[in-house]
């Protein structure tokens, strides 16, 4: 099979936890890391087992040896930085949310398709085995039809003007960083776009949304009722009710169990699997697989959805009156 070699740009946080799944995986290789920083790359390889480090991002894109990047930069960078991979002719995997807006994210799925590479937004939660399973007892009517769900995604955090989650450079707030999660489970799940989208929101001192609600509706009346926060701690499951029973997901967004239940509250089916590794390892396969095949998109988390639910997210910042400084220019 295939060893296909993964390069990771960005040596923050979720580049740790990416490059934690990806030591657990068969018929990969480990092959660079890059930093602004030389020693902060070189650090990471040696931590992580990469066989490269370089001092710049460009080093990395330019490294004929690598074929697919994971970009784990701030949102602000997503555009930048998979337009470096893309013009080296990479593969690229390039964390949530894939831009800051619809016009950012049309100009990279452009960018790929003329330049022929395998492009895909890291919406890791789609990938794993416990949404798959509950997709499929909606999609067998497992529990009658879908009538309404409610999902949330918030934690409370203490303010801090200089971290990322706060900063308006860095695209900040709620909506951007976790309120993706609740609104791409909810069109994956009912498998639709809303047919009418109302929220509300806490803009705060630093002018990001702290806490959002999202309403949605969609054809053949079913409601959504979303939440995500960053100074608030809002439950963090799923729940999925249709005519006939419901569905409970908690931390549905890393979710390794979900059950089922009569419409009266009685547990008929528990489905529960613990991760291989922490579970960025199945949206890795998932790259892995489309390279492979020659594909230039997973059929999973297609380009479509990523354009769908950054067009979805502008709508409902417009409502709040919410733009990055970027876009103001
Ligand atoms: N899928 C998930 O579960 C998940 C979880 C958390 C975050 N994320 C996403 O991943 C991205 C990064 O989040 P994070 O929490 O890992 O952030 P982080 O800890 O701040 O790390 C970001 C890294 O990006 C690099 N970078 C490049 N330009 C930068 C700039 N202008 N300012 C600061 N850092 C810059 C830095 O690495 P070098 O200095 O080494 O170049 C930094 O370590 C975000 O878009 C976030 O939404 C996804």
């Amino acid at each position: 099979m295939r060893r296909i070699k993964w390069g990771i740009m960005g040596t923050g946080t979720i580049a740790s936890k990416f490059a934690t799944a990806l030591n657990s995986m068969d018929h990969i290789e480990l092959e660079g890391v890059a930093s602004r920083d030389l020693g902060r790359a070189q650090d990471f390889a040696k931590r992580f087992h990469f066989h490269k480090a370089y001092g710049s991002y460009e080093e990395l894109a330019e490294d004929p040896s690598i074929d697919v990047i994971y970009i784990a930069t701030p949102h602000p960078e997503h555009k930048g930085n998979a337009r470096l991979c893309i013009k080296n002719k990479k593969s690229v995997l390039c964390e949530k949310p894939f831009t800051l807006n619809k016009e950012e994210s049309q100009y990279l799925i452009a960018l790929a398709k003329e330049h022929e590479v395998f492009l895909m937004e890291a919406m890791w939660t789609k990938f794993l085995p416990v949404t798959a399973m509950v997709k499929q007892w909606i999609d067998e009517k497992k529990i009658g039809k879908v009538k309404y769900l409610r999902a949330s995604f918030g934690f409370q955090t203490k303010f801090d003007e200089k971290h990322r989650l706060f900063d308006p450079q860095k695209a900040g707030g709620a909506l951007l960083d976790v309120g993706i999660y609740p609104l791409a489970y909810a069109i994956h799940m009912l498998g639709s776009l809303p047919e009418q989208v109302v929220s509300n929101a806490v803009i705060g001192r630093s002018m990001v949304d702290e806490q959002n609600v999202i309403s949605l509706r969609f054809k053949e009346g079913i409601l959504a009722d979303l939440s995500s926060a960053i100074t608030a701690e809002t439950g963090n499951e799923a729940l999925i009710v249709g005519d006939q029973g419901k569905i409970l997901v908690p931390y549905f967004w890393m979710a390794e169990k979900a059950q089922r239940y009569s419409l009266d509250g009685e547990l008929l089916e528990t489905f529960s699997v613990p991760f291989l590794a922490n579970g960025y390892e199945y949206e890795a396969e998932e790259v892995n697989k489309c390279i492979r095949e020659g594909r230039l998109e997973s059929d999973i988390h297609t380009l479509s959805d990523t354009l769908n639910i950054i067009t979805l997210m502008d709508q409902i910042r417009e409502q709040w009156g919410l733009k990055y400084p970027q876009e103001l220019n």
